[in-house]
């Protein structure tokens, strides 16, 4: 059996091109960058090279990238990070905005600081579609807003936030303040298809993660602008400028930045796989009643199709479509497994039921027209057979 994989989302293949220019820190160039013989000499020379590329795509210095072992890393760094070194300094408890939409990584770090009372958090809410209304960040600054972090693409369903707009707007806030508000965003599901320019985009803190664009999992990178004070969280050697201790991943991260070299190469991909999703998008709109599509259909990531169907539940389909060898998720691959609905959807005012029938896919650099062929072909008569077993499809669908 053909099996397609349209959850590029969660995770993708390491790129062959990346394998290869990891494989020599394997084997040969497997010094430690803190020593001083020639065999370190050659892995801190990588390090520089790779953190002098990954700068580069993110229009910063390389003084400002520290390598991670991956999203949620960054995340964690980020917000624990920067509360951390300003909580022994002030007098007020720290205030955090932040969205109901973000990633767990950043979501669950921020109820972690509220239950050890070291934060306060507000949760800024979307509109049905996940977009955040800039107004809302201004209407929730307080004197003691210390952090702003608000994710640049969503990974369930896809909806870009007005980052460069929030951006600008903290900046001109901090012209008026003594104490700094910071801004962090989560870019983790933006690197492939976004202008991630830390400069255009006017942010403080940005969170990568390479294996969501073709580089290996368990490394990522956080970009963290000059002048930002931030409390390390992992304590022991030197490492990435005293801020996060422990012998760097080399081979990871020199792949880490092969991936970004190949995102810029390889743009012009985009179109086909943006292509793909329409065609995807409008197949199941055709072919299918009582399907929403979630998230914003303009402001999206161009590799994302999301939705609900209504009175069955997309874990159903989900299994169904893997019996036929077609890969996808409900939703983030983290909460994949629980049988709460996606806070996501919740969030966009979604009741529980219809939040069950969510449905991810996401597409990549190797999804064919023929992949979303298949899948228009078998996805309809899997729905209706759903439906016909679900007594929920049988009253409101009359099949
Ligand atoms: C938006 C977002 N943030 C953070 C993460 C966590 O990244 P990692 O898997 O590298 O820890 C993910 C992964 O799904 C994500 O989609």
């Amino acid at each position: 059996m053909k099996r397609i994989y349209l959850d590029y989302a969660a995770t993708g293949p390491t790129k062959p091109e990346v394998l290869k220019a990891m494989e020599p820190f394997f084997l040969q160039k497997f010094g430690n960058p803190s020593s001083l013989h020639s065999f370190g000499q050659e892995t801190r020379a990588a390090l520089d090279k790779a953190r002098g590329q990954v700068a580069k795509f993110l229009n910063c210095k390389s003084g400002e990238i520290l390598f991670t072992s991956g999203g949620t890393e960054s995340d964690n760094l980020a917000i624990l990070g920067v509360v951390f070194e300003y909580y022994h300094q002030a007098k007020n408890k720290p205030h955090i905005i932040t969205s109901s939409v973000e990633h767990h990584a950043v979501l669950h770090t921020c109820q972690y600081l509220e239950k050890k009372s070291e934060a306060e958090v507000t949760y800024i809410k979307t509109d049905n579609r996940g977009l955040i209304n800039p107004e809302d960040i201004k209407k929730a600054m307080k004197p003691n807003t210390l952090l702003v972090s608000i994710m640049y693409a969503n990974n369930e369903i896809g909806t870009v936030e007005p980052i460069r707009e929030i951006g600008k707007y903290i900046e001109k806030v901090n012209k008026d303040r003594d104490n700094k508000v910071y801004f962090h965003t989560d870019a983790v599901q933006a690197i492939e298809y976004l202008n991630c320019d830390v400069k255009y985009l006017h942010v403080d803190l940005l969170s990568l993660s390479a294996h969501k664009f073709g580089g290996p999992k368990g490394v990522g990178a956080l970009f963290v602008k000059e002048g930002t004070a931030i409390k390390r969280l992992i304590h022991g050697g030197d490492q990435e400028y005293h801020r996060r201790a422990g012998t760097e991943n080399v081979p990871g991260i020199v792949g880490l930045a092969k991936a970004i070299e190949l995102v810029v190469r390889d743009k012009s991909k985009n179109e086909k796989i943006r292509k793909l999703r329409d065609k995807l998008i409008q197949g199941i709109g055709k072919k299918i009643p009582d399907v929403i599509l979630t998230g914003d259909p303009k402001n999206r990531l161009l590799n994302n199709a999301s939705f609900c169907f209504n009175f069955i539940e997309g874990e159903s389909i989900l299994i169904n479509l893997d019996l036929q060898g077609v890969a996808v998720s409900t939703g983030s691959a983290c909460s994949s497994g629980s049988l709460d609905p996606s806070h996501v959807l919740i969030a966009c005012g979604f009741d529980h039921q219809t939040a069950q029938g969510s449905l991810r896919f996401t597409l990549g650099e190797q999804t064919t027209k023929e992949d979303i062929d298949y899948v228009l072909s078998i996805l309809p008569d899997i729905v209706k057979k759903l439906r016909k077993m679900s007594p929920f499809g049988r009253k409101n669908v009359g099949v």
